[in-house]
């Protein structure tokens, strides 16, 4: 990735060409298993990635909160709000005023939580029942898919059908196992849906790590989030290539010592995530022998084997994660060529409630 010249650092910068081509693949990639993407937007938290995404052939897309739907309903006229939400007074006004302008549907893993749906939200609500594949946060097991589903159905909601996030795909040799455990369960979980007499219409999967190893036929939709950009963690489980990312935090070095640098881009800027397989707090593309090994609020610290950059040099960093570090950052810097040709604001940033 070129750096342009003369940047405020810290900085997030993404090269648009590699985000073009990566909506490009995913959607090919979609195209070719035969099922639906709804990206999943937290990744990205910006209008004109979702605007791109749909553009490319999504149906939609996925949000992680009520506030994120509240911001890509601008864009946007079918969302999936992708975890079990717990509906009272004030989230059930939100998730009426949201039903007035979009196709909405949310996930259920209770009886109990669509009683609260139904009561809050009121009837007709379009629900997917959470199945856990292996990642074990929420959720249940598929054979209780069907159980939830038909309380769904007496409360007055509309089943849609089931889905999981196989997130257990997050480790070294995991996509493929993660992808085989997603099909058996929205399989298991279908056939518990028609035990009771319903359809389960959407079977819906996908993460990144696993998305390149869903068998065709076991989705009907995927919700990859991460793929937009690329991340340190991608690279590192061989999901994604390092000349494939898109996106890089870009710090100055502003200390040297022997064999390591400093840059002004620490855990506020890159995001704090480090998994216990991953090499360091992200990758660096200009030197990828370079770990990093200690983050502080504002600073990253490099052990750098070789020679080592000058000071007041900008130096770009993958973050591990990188939904994590688009969340803290206001804009993203668009460049083609080394040059900033575009600022897209970080239009859901903090939208978490
Ligand atoms: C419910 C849900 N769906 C989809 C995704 C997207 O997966 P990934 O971040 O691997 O692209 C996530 C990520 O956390 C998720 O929690």
């Amino acid at each position: 990735m070129l750096l342009p010249d003369g940047l405020r650092t810290p900085a997030l910068v993404v090269d648009l060409d590699r985000l073009e081509v990566n909506l490009a693949r995913m959607a090919a990639g979609a195209a070719a298993g035969g099922f639906a993407l709804r990206p999943h937007a937290k990744t990205h938290k910006c209008l004109q990635v979702g605007s791109r995404q749909l553009a490319a052939g999504a149906v939609g897309l996925t949000v992680a909160t009520v506030a994120e739907a509240e911001v890509f309903a601008e864009i946007c006229d079918d969302l999936f709000i992708a975890y079990p939400l717990w509906a009272d007074a004030a989230r059930g006004a939100r998730l009426r005023a949201l039903r007035d302008r979009v196709r909405l549907s949310v996930g259920v893993d209770s009886a109990d939580g669509a009683a609260a749906l139904a009561r809050h939200v009121g009837p007709g609500l379009d629900v997917l029942v959470e199945i856990d594949s292996g990642h074990h946060r929420t959720g249940v097991a598929p054979e209780q898919a069907g159980e939830v589903a038909a309380a769904a159905a007496r409360a007055g909601l509309a089943v849609r059908g089931v889905f999981t996030f196989p997130g257990h795909s997050y480790a070294p040799g995991a996509g493929a196992p993660a992808a085989h455990d997603e099909a058996h369960a929205l399989a298991a979980a279908a056939a518990a849906l028609h035990a009771v007499g319903l359809d389960a219409l959407i079977r819906s999967g996908g993460s990144t790590p696993s998305i390149g190893h869903i068998a065709a036929g076991t989705v009907t939709e995927a919700r990859p989030g991460v793929y937009v950009f690329g991340d340190a963690q991608q690279i590192e489980l061989g999901a994604m290539g390092a000349d494939q990312v898109a996106l890089a935090a870009v710090g100055t070095v502003v200390h040297r010592g022997p064999e390591k640098v400093v840059l002004d881009a620490g855990s506020k800027v890159l995001g704090a995530d480090r998994p216990a397989w991953a090499a360091g707090f992200g990758y660096v593309p200009a030197h990828p022998e370079a770990r990093v090994i200690a983050l502080a609020e504002h600073h990253a610290t490099l052990r750098w084997p070789g020679e080592l950059p000058s000071l007041g040099s900008p130096l770009a960093v993958v973050p591990n994660h990188v939904c994590n570090a688009v969340n803290l950052a206001d804009e993203l810097l668009l460049t083609r060529a080394g040059r900033v040709i575009e600022v897209w604001p970080v239009a859901a940033r903090g939208a978490n409630t």
